[in-house]
This record gives structure tokens, sequence and C-alpha cells, in this order.
């Protein structure tokens, strides 16, 4: 099986077993000083032309990724015993790709998108968590649910996948199987690794 296949087979598996960490992963960028960054994400599509993500572009992850695209997503699927760990380069998609989805999400993560793009970017630091009730509670009284609109802000984040490595615990009484792949032209090139 093709290992994009794999990857979609396993992920309908963890859940089929309501596997708490089917639809997140955890994403992992480099900050402009050099440092690590990770991060839990819901992991929205996976297809050949990549995993999809949604972010918002004041965020720091988005101001990373605008220096350094490579990053890195891990799932973990313990009802499966698998682990993946998804290499790759960051782009951001138009934003009206996730109109449809943003409708649909609940009144309050809306209003936080507006929150970003009119009080204060998304990991900004407030004297407290009191002062930030307050001036959220401010917006949402200026803002009729109604005339919400998606934010540019909001986009989708599409991660062109170049390795895949899949680690298989499930091996009763043998090592492990660890495998990488690499993409070429149009194909992907396994090879097996030391566990
Ligand atoms: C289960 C879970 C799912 C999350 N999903 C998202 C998501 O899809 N998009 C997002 O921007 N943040 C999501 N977050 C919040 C991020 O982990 C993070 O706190 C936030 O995006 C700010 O990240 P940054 O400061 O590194 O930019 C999620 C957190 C958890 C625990």
């Amino acid at each position: 099986m093709h290992i994009i296949e794999q990857l979609q087979a396993d992920q309908t598996a963890a859940n089929a077993q309501q596997d708490p960490n089917a639809n997140i992963c955890f994403f992992a960028t480099v900050d402009a000083a050099g440092s690590p960054q990770v991060r839990t994400l819901v992991l929205r599509h996976i297809a050949d032309a990549g995993i999809t993500l949604f972010v918002n572009t004041s965020s720091p992850k988005w101001q990373q990724l605008l220096k350094q695209p490579r990053c890195q997503a891990l799932l973990w699927y313990p009802s499966l015993q698998i682990q993946y760990r998804l290499s790759g380069i960051a782009e951001g998609l138009a934003s009206e790709t996730i109109q449809d989805n943003w409708h649909k999400r609940p009144l309050r993560a809306k209003l936080l998108d507006y929150f970003y793009d009119r009080t204060s970017p998304q990991s900004s630091r407030m004297t407290s968590r009191a002062d930030f009730l307050e001036q959220f509670e401010a917006l949402s009284q200026r803002v009729a649910p109604a005339d919400l609109k998606p934010s540019d802000a909001a986009i989708g984040l599409l991660v062109q996948l170049d390795q895949i490595e899949r680690l298989d615990l499930s091996q009763n009484d043998l090592p492990h199987e660890r495998t990488v792949f690499e993409h070429t032209e149009n194909d992907w090139i396994a090879h097996a690794l030391v566990p």
C-alpha cells in the first residue's frame, strides 16, 4: 500500500477505535532564535498533496513558518501503537479555502478570530485572565453573531511532505517495525530503519 493510503487507513482505524489522538497532531516549528516550538493542532485533512491544518496568521507559529517553512507533525495513535513523523514544507492556503469550515465553528472561536484582528494577536500577553475576559466580553457586545464573517487571518496551512517515518510497536515478540519513506519526483521510496 502507498504510504499516504497507509497513513489515511491508520487514521481511519484510530478513529474507529475512538483514539483520543485520531484527529490531532503535535506540530513543530523553529523560531527566530533557532529554538523548537511544538503545539497541538487539529489535523484537518491527509492527501497526496500533503496534510492540512488551520491556523491564524496573527500567531507566532505563522510568523515562524514565514521565516522557516520546514516543519514536522508528530502523530501518536495509542489505540494502534503506531507513531508517524511527517516532515515537510508549509505554505498558506487562501483564506477562502476554509470559509465553509469557519461558519461551522462555535461562536466563541469566531469571536476569538475577531479578537486577534481587532484587540490582540493570538498568543500575545495580557495583564491577567480577568483583563482578557473583560476585553473579550466588550468585543462580543460590539458584534452581532449573525454579522460575523470569516477573518482573512484564519487560513489553511498545507504541509507538503517530503519524508514520512512510521514506527509500529505492535510486533509482539519481534522488535518494532520502523520505516522511513522519502518522496521523489512522484513516488515514495521506503527504507527500513533500526527501530
Ligand atoms: C487538542 C487541541 C487542538 C488544537 N487545535 C488547534 C488548531 O487546529 N489550530 C490552532 O491554531 N491552534 C490549535 N490549538 C491551540 C494550539 O496548541 C496553540 O496553543 C495555539 O495555536 C498557539 O500556538 P502558537 O503560540 O505556537 O502560535 C489546539 C490545542 C489543543 C490542545
